[in-house]
C-alpha cells in the first residue's frame, strides 16, 4: 500500500448546527481558502452529521445556507473547490453504511467526542452520534481525500479512518482506499471560548458572550473582546511566557491567525502592553477583517436560490467523484449491481 499513489486531494466538512462563529471562520475555513489552487479541494457543510443531535427542521435549513453564505464570503471560490452540502451527494450515508460495517465496535467506544457529547447520557443519545465517526470516514474516503485540514478535536477522527481504509484494504486484499493525513497547523487550530480558555468555541455554548459570531456587528465584537476573560498580567515578553495563560494565549492566537502572523511576533510586538492596550486594538483588527465577510454574508443571504444553486452545482461535481468510487467499493465488497 503506497500512500502516495493517490493524487493529492483536500477535503474537509463544517457542521451546520448553529451560526457561523469565529472559531469556524480562522480555524477552518480560511485555512480552507488558502489551500484553494494548489490541490484539488473538496468542502462540504456536513448535514447528515448535524442531525446527529435534534436539529430543528427550519434552522437546519437556515444553517446549512448560512455556512455555505459564510464560506463563499470567505473566499471559497465554487469554480476553483467543490462546495456542497453532504445530503445532496446519497453516496455518504451508503459507504457510511459500508463503513459501519468494517469500523469495530471497541474503536467507536474509544472516541473521546462521542464520550464527551454523550456524557453520562449514553444510553440516550442517538445511534447516529455513535457511529458519526464512520461517516465522516465516508465523506473523506468517498473522494480518496489525502489530505483532511481539521482542528487538533479531530485527529481522532481522522485517524479512525485510516483504521477504517486499512482494515477495508486489508480484508478485501486490495489497495482501493488511501490513508488520509490530517492536517493540523497554524496559530489557529484551536480557538477557544472567550470566557474559559481551556473550552473551544463553540455555536452551541450557553452564553453569547464566549464566541463572536460572524453576524455580530463591530460594537458587539469591541464589547465581546473588552469582557473576554484574561488575567491582570501584562503580555509578557515571550511566547513562553503564555504557557500557563490559556485566556491570554487564546487572544494571541486570535489576533495571530487573524493578522496572519505568527503568535511570536504578535508578542514580539506587544510584549508588555496591557490588556487596555492589546483589547481594543484586537477588535479593532476583527472587525476590520471581518466585517467585508459579514457584510458579504448578509448580500449572499438575501438571496437564498443563489447559494442553493450553487451547492446543487457542487453536489453535481461532488457526485460525478464520488458514485464510481462508490461503485468500485460495492463490487470489492461483492455487492451485486444488475
Ligand atoms: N466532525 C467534523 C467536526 O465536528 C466535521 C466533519 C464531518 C468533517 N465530516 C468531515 C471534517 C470530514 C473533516 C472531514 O468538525
Amino acid at each position: 500500500m503506497t500512500e502516495n499513489s493517490f493524487t493529492p486531494r483536500v477535503f474537509s466538512g463544517v457542521k451546520p448546527s448553529g451560526g457561523l462563529q469565529l472559531g469556524n471562520y480562522l480555524g477552518a475555513i480560511k485555512r480552507w481558502v488558502d489551500m484553494q489552487g494548489k490541490m484539488e479541494t473538496i468542502y462540504c457543510v456536513v448535514d447528515l452529521h448535524a442531525i446527529t443531535v435534534w436539529q430543528d427542521p427550519a434552522e437546519l435549513k437556515n444553517g446549512t445556507r448560512e455556512i455555505a453564505a459564510g464560506m463563499l464570503a470567505a473566499g471559497i471560490d465554487p469554480t476553483q473547490s467543490i462546495l456542497f452540502n453532504q445530503s445532496q451527494v446519497a453516496a455518504h450515508a451508503e459507504l457510511g453504511w459500508i463503513f459501519n460495517c468494517v469500523a469495530r465496535v471497541g474503536w467507536m467506544n474509544r472516541m473521546t467526542q462521542f464520550k464527551d457529547k454523550a456524557g453520562t447520557n449514553a444510553e440516550q443519545v442517538s445511534l447516529g452520534l455513535y457511529a458519526y465517526p464512520s461517516l465522516m470516514a465516508a465523506d473523506i474516503l468517498l473522494y480518496h481525500g489525502t489530505h483532511v485540514p481539521v482542528g487538533d478535536d479531530q485527529k481522532q477522527h481522522v485517524e479512525l479512518t485510516r483504521d477504517i481504509a486499512t482494515k477495508f484494504n486489508h480484508d478485501f486484499k486490495t489497495d482501493f482506499f488511501p490513508l488520509t493525513e490530517p492536517v493540523i497547523e497554524g496559530p489557529a487550530m484551536r480557538i477557544m471560548n472567550l470566557r474559559e480558555g481551556t473550552k473551544k468555541m463553540s455555536k452551541s455554548g450557553e452564553s453569547d458572550m464566549e464566541r463572536i459570531n460572524m453576524t455580530d456587528d463591530a460594537d458587539l465584537i469591541a464589547k465581546k473582546f473588552k469582557k473576554a476573560k484574561t488575567d491582570p498580567e501584562p503580555l509578557p515578553e515571550t511566547i513562553d511566557g503564555l504557557a500557563e495563560r490559556p485566556e491570554a494565549r487564546n487572544l494571541v492566537d486570535i489576533y495571530a491567525a487573524l493578522d496572519d502572523k505568527t503568535p511570536e511576533a504578535v508578542i514580539a510586538e506587544y510584549a508588555g502592553a496591557g490588556w487596555g492596550k492589546f483589547k481594543p486594538a484586537l477588535a479593532d483588527l476583527a472587525v476590520a477583517k471581518l466585517s467585508p465577510i459579514s457584510t458579504e454574508m448578509a448580500r449572499l443571504m438575501n438571496d437564498p436560490a443563489e447559494i442553493d444553486r450553487i451547492l446543487g452545482d457542487g453536489a453535481e461535481k461532488a457526485r460525478a467523484i464520488a458514485e464510481p468510487i462508490l461503485q468500485k467499493t460495492y463490487d470489492i465488497v461483492g455487492l451485486l449491481r444488475s
